[in-house]
């Protein structure tokens, strides 16, 4: 058994905080959010992640995993994780690093000699070289132990990871900490999962490597959607049959709206802009590309829209299915489903979106849409229904039954889930991105 703190609370925190406790650990979670530290030590999760109010349950109950608002609540603990966001700084592509420089200089007073600090936040390469400085000044060590869990999947993720990467010094300062994290890690690694050990740089930049290579995988598969659109071809199928290669693989190549969150487009703006301060800006200049054939996505749903309408907005009542930026999530950080709702207000659509979860985050960022949670009344009466994030409810949708709902039967699929056949059999103009 280990005693951790975790600072921040936030989709990474919260997860990590409760799986630790999980794996036997006591915890102790730190953010400096008064409602979301009450909520977790009610075992409520403060945002929508499937069995994360189970896991904080079972951790609450086990007396393992407590939540506070004090840094000094970490004092008693040996290896304390870095959990807060490092978002987009306002009008730049750099990561703003302010919560992580913040995090860590808040425990330099808690460590004790040996303590372990360790960061998992998504970092420019070279943060953890600059904060092992002052970390050891205060008598501890640093380690990077980047995270990939996906939103949604986040308490499977952690718990069963594809990997373990330790970032760490050279020589015995190093050793030390990975027998440290072994530790802490032991059911997991128990289980097989595969640990690399690297030095801080290549721990950081894998984290930034692998949202890269993700994000190049979709904005591929939707570049191929817009030659399919161009040439007449069908963009699903080709997808599978790209996909059958193993070399390939058909994960991530779901062509439709593109990508949104809180990590891949912020993540790889931040890589090109920490590349350029390396003077390595060619290296990544392909993101850019890849960048733009993602938001590119977003237009061109609007176009089609706009199409299927007859020419205008105006007047005309839009239903959007969704506005989490992916199912089984409540968040709408850069939502593609909720930018295309929002252009189309613009146009002068009468736009009413639904969602099973996300619609009072939503409300928070885009306040001037209409919303609707439940589905027959979102549908009813809607000149156009655009499929924007595929929830299951709405892979499920009844073409027969929702035609009775609404007043003109236009159904765009923006995330190719619902079967082309079905819908035009009960009548509808369906139209995708990627498909004839
Ligand atoms: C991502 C990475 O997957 C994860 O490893 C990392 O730690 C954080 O960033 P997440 O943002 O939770 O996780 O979502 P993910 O499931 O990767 O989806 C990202 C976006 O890509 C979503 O908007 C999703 O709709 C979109 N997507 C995904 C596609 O458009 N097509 C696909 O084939 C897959």
């Amino acid at each position: 058994m280990t005693r951790i703190s975790v600072i921040g609370c936030g989709y990474l925190g919260a997860v990590h905080a409760a799986a630790m406790a999980s794996l036997g650990h006591e915890v102790c979670g730190v953010d400096v959010d008064a409602a979301k530290i009450e909520a977790l030590s009610a075992a409520r999760a403060p945002f929508f992640e499937p069995g994360l109010g189970e896991l904080l349950a079972a951790g609450l109950e086990s007396g393992r995993l407590s939540f506070s608002t004090e840094f000094a609540a970490a004092a008693g603990a040996s290896v304390h994780f870095v959990c807060v966001g490092t978002p987009q700084r306002k009008g730049e592509f750099a990561a703003d690093m302010t919560y992580v420089d913040a995090a860590v200089e808040s425990l330099l007073p808690v460590l004790s000699a040996g303590d372990l600090v360790v960061g998992k936040s998504t970092v420019p390469v070279g943060s953890a070289a600059r904060l092992a400085e002052s970390v050891r000044d205060a008598g501890g060590e640093l380690a990077w132990n980047p995270e990939f869990l996906r939103e949604g999947h986040a308490v499977e993720d952690t718990v069963t990871p594809d990997r373990l990467v330790y970032g760490v010094p050279a020589g015995a300062a190093g050793e030390r900490a990975v027998a440290v994290l072994d530790e802490v890690y032991a059911p997991i690694l128990a289980a097989g999962t595969p640990r690399l050990v690297a030095d801080y740089a290549t721990a950081e930049l894998v984290k930034t490597a692998a949202n890269s290579f993700l994000a190049t995988k979709i904005s591929f598969i939707n570049a191929m959607a817009e030659l399919c659109e161009a040439a007449g071809g069908d963009v699903t199928v080709l997808a599978d049959a790209i996909g059958m290669d193993d070399r390939i693989g058909r994960k991530f190549l779901n062509a439709g709206l593109g990508f949104g969150g809180g990590c891949l487009p912020k993540d790889i703006r931040a890589f090109m802009a920490r590349a350029g301060e390396l003077g390595a800006d060619q290296a990544v200049a392909f993101l850019r590309e890849i960048d733009s054939i993602n938001m590119r996505r977003r237009v061109r749903m609007v176009d089609l829209a706009r199409e299927v309408v007859d020419g205008s907005f105006i007047g005309k009542r839009i239903t959007v299915l969704g506005a989490a930026f992916k199912p089984n999530s409540d968040d709408v950080r850069d939502s593609p489903a909720l930018a295309v709702a929002g252009l189309i207000a613009l146009q002068g659509g009468s736009v009413t979106v639904s969602d099973p979860e996300a619609i009072d985050n939503a409300r928070r960022l885009f306040p001037d849409l209409g919303y609707e949670r439940d589905l027959e009344a979102a549908l009813s009466g809607a000149d156009a229904v655009l499929l924007l994030t595929e929830w299951q409810q709405y892979r499920e949708l009844d073409p027969e039954h929702a035609a009775s709902l609404v007043r003109s039967k236009a159904i765009l699929d923006g995330r190719n889930v619902l079967d082309p056949v079905q819908w035009r059999a009960a009548g509808w103009i369906y139209r995708a991105l990627g498909r004839p």
